[in-house]
Formats: structure tokens, C-alpha cells, sequence
């Protein structure tokens, strides 16, 4: 059983798709989730709804991140935010697998449900049965007033607006930028310095900016989405911050074009998926500047010395990439953010290309909200 938007009551302003629409939506929809929340003065960010005071947050001892799909992968990354931003073990489960594995529920614990609908039915299941154990469960939910929403103690709302295309773009980025706010609030209340808060304020600024200078390269994308569109199955690679943006990129692939693909991170290539690669498999690798960028590069190598094709995303071309989607550099915490945008355009004209129904694909839908 599935609940269905009423489409029709948005207006599609001039895209061919909602799911265009969306993507193009971005860099205002970051913005409105910035929007009143930045406190310049003391380095950190005003998170009205969170329901949590300093002396709280400051006896967190672990933090657990529960979604579905594309939420769940924006908790990946939240997650990682959360570590290194604020210090605090952070890590992410699908709900699904959370609820049924009679998980222990700890009282330093802070679990925090992640969903654009707030209706999922296993994220909601999981709260409840949390909160009946006495957790302290926060929302990061992008329709205001829905169940999950109303459900948690407290929470981020998420502000990307209606999304109506059955899978995630706008709200992924918007969530994944939720959850950087909520780590640099934390952050600066346990041991982020001032400067380091600035610097990620600095960079949470330039976002809409950057994503708009990456939409801008839509053509380039799509000849890219074109010449792959031909793959029976397609690899995607990431390290650390990279290695949820590959599984994203890879499940948005295989939802709307139905090509088959599978992420794993760059360091687990040579305990199996190395056999697999020959010019039939193309690698998506994702490439960022940062302190890995010679292991990413090693990786490369290590596909392109069996002669893999590879697609790279990535702040420079990429000597052993067949191509490379150059994206604007941000601060190393927040790439993860830019890199993912180019993906659900490469996604988008693979899809398009294979004259796919990209708003509604075959058997999904947009909120699951039954077991
Ligand atoms: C469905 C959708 C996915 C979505 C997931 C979680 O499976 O097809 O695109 O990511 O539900 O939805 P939520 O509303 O909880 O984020």
C-alpha cells in the first residue's frame, strides 16, 4: 500500500519531469535550509526545534541515525558529519534492520530518525519502540507536522519544499546539509574551535552558490549519461565521505534507468569486486581533494590496469579517468554535499536516454508507509 501525492496540485514550472525540477530547485532549497539558523557571532548555528540544552548534548555518548533508502544514506553522512565535526561515535542503520534485531537502548545514546515523508512506516516503528524504552529520539524530517515529526522529542526540519518525483534529490541534499547544521551545533559545544566553526560556516555559505556552477554543466553531464547509458551494470566507488556518496549516486542509477549498479568502498576493491571489472563495467569514482586523494588515485589505477572505464567526480581531471566531472572545491567536511549533485544528473539522462519513466519508476513508491 503506498500513499500517492497529488501530483497534479504542483506545477511543473516549464521542466519535463519533477524529478528536473527538483535537481534545478536545489541551490534555493539549501538556502532556505540555512535561512535564520547561522549565528556568526559565536561560530555555530540556532536550531530552533531541537528541543536539547548544552548541558544535554554534552552527555551524549554515542549517536544513532535511523532511514530508509536515500535517508538512510543522507544519515551515512550525517554520521560521519556528526564524527568529525563533533567528536561523538555516530553511525547509521536502516531502520528496517534496527527494529528487528531487538537492539540495545542505551540511555547516552541519541537516536535520531531520519525521513523526507515522516511517514515511512519502519522509521515510525522504530521510534515508537524507542521511545517506549525511554531513548530521546530527534527528527530530521522534511514535511512538517507528520508523524515521525510529531513523534520525536525534537528535531531539524529539513525545508526542501513538496518533492513529488517517487526518488529523493532536493531532500537528500537538504537533509545531508540538516545534518552538518546539527553537527556543527554540536560541535561547538563540546570541542569545535571557533575557527573551525567559521570555516564551516564559510563553506555552508558558498553552497548554493557551488550547486548552481555544477547544474550549469548539465550538458556536459548528459553526453557523459549518454555515452554510458549502454551498461548492463555500472560500479561506484567512494572512500570515507565519498563511499555513501557512491552508494546514493548508485542506487539513484538503478531506481529511474534500471541498470544494474552497486557501490563498495574504494578500499574493499581488491577483497573481491577487483574480479569483476573489463571495459563492459564502468567505475564512477568519486575523487575528492582532500587527505585520501592519492589512496582515490591508487584506486584508479588499480581499475584502469585492468582496463576499466572510468567516470570520475573529482576537483581536477583525473590523469586515469576516461572522463572527469570537475565540481567546485568546498571545505573537505562538506564535499560530500557538491559531489553527489552530478550524479542525479547522470542518473536523470541515463534514464532519459533509455526513455524511462523517471517520476514514477516500476515498483516503487514514494512513501512506504506499511510494513
Ligand atoms: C521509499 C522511496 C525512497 C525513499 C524511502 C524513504 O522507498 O522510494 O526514495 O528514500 O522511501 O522515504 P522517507 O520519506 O522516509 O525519506
Amino acid at each position: 500500500e503506498t500513499v500517492e501525492w497529488e501530483a497534479a496540485s504542483f506545477d511543473m514550472g516549464g521542466h519535463d519531469t519533477y524529478m528536473h525540477k527538483e535537481i534545478s530547485e536545489q541551490p534555493d532549497a539549501v538556502d532556505r535550509v540555512l535561512r535564520g539558523r547561522i549565528d556568526d557571532r559565536f561560530s555555530t548555528v540556532h536550531l530552533g526545534g531541537l528541543n536539547l540544552d548544552p548541558r544535554e548534548a554534552r552527555t551524549i555518548r554515542r549517536i544513532k541515525i535511523l532511514g530508509c533508502g536515500t535517508s538512510y544514506h543522507a544519515g551515512l553522512i550525517g554520521a560521519g558529519l556528526i564524527e568529525s565535526m563533533a567528536r561523538i561515535p555516530a553511525d547509521a542503520e536502516p531502520a528496517s534492520e534496527f527494529r528487528y534485531r531487538n537492539p540495545v537502548v542505551d540511555p547516552d545514546t541519541l537516536y535520531i530518525a531520519v525521513s523526507q515523508s515522516g511517514e515511512t512506516y519502519d522509521v515510525l516503528a522504530a521510534v515508537q519502540e524507542l521511545k517506549r524504552k525511554g531513548a530521546r529520539v530527534l527528527g530530521v524530517v522534511n514535511v512538517v507536522g507528520s508523524a515521525i515529526a510529531r513523534e520525536a522529542d525534537g528535531g531539524v526540519y529539513v525545508h526542501a519544499g513538496p518533492e513529488v518525483c517517487v526518488v529523493s534529490t532536493k531532500c537528500f541534499t537538504n537533509t545531508v546539509v540538516a545534518f552538518a547544521l546539527l553537527a556543527l551545533h554540536l560541535g561547538r559545544i563540546r570541542d569545535l574551535s571557533v575557527t573551525d566553526g567559521k570555516r564551516i560556516i564559510e563553506g555552508l555559505r558558498k553552497l548554493p552558490e557551488q550547486i548552481g556552477e555544477i547544474l550549469q554543466n548539465e550538458d556536459e553531464i548528459k553526453k557523459l549519461a549518454e555515452e554510458y547509458a549502454g551498461a548492463q551494470s555500472m560500479m561506484f566507488i567512494g572512500r570515507v565521505r565519498g563511499y555513501p556518496v557512491a552508494l546514493e549516486a548508485s542506487l539513484k542509477l538503478k531506481e529511474i534507468s534500471y541498470i544494474h549498479a552497486e557501490a563498495y568502498p574504494a578500499s574493499e576493491l581488491k577483497h573481491g569486486p577487483l574480479a569483476l571489472i573489463e571495459p563492459a563495467l564502468p567505475t564512477v569514482a568519486i575523487v575528492p581533494d582532500d587527505d585520501l586523494l592519492e589512496k582515490n588515485r591508487a584506486a584508479l589505477e588499480e581499475i584502469k590496469a585492468r582496463s576499466g572505464r572510468i567516470l570520475a567526480v573529482a576537483h581536477q581531471p583525473q590523469e586515469k579517468a576516461d572522463h572527469t566531472i570537475v565540481v567546485p572545491k568546498n571545505e573537505d567536511e562538506l564535499d560530500a554535499i557538491l559531489m553527489g549533485i552530478p550524479l542525479q544528473l547522470f542518473a536523470y539522462h541515463t534514464a532519459l536516454a533509455m526513455g524511462r519513466d523517471i517520476d514514477k519508476p516500476r515498483n516503487l513508491a514514494k512513501s512506504v508507509t506499511v510494513e
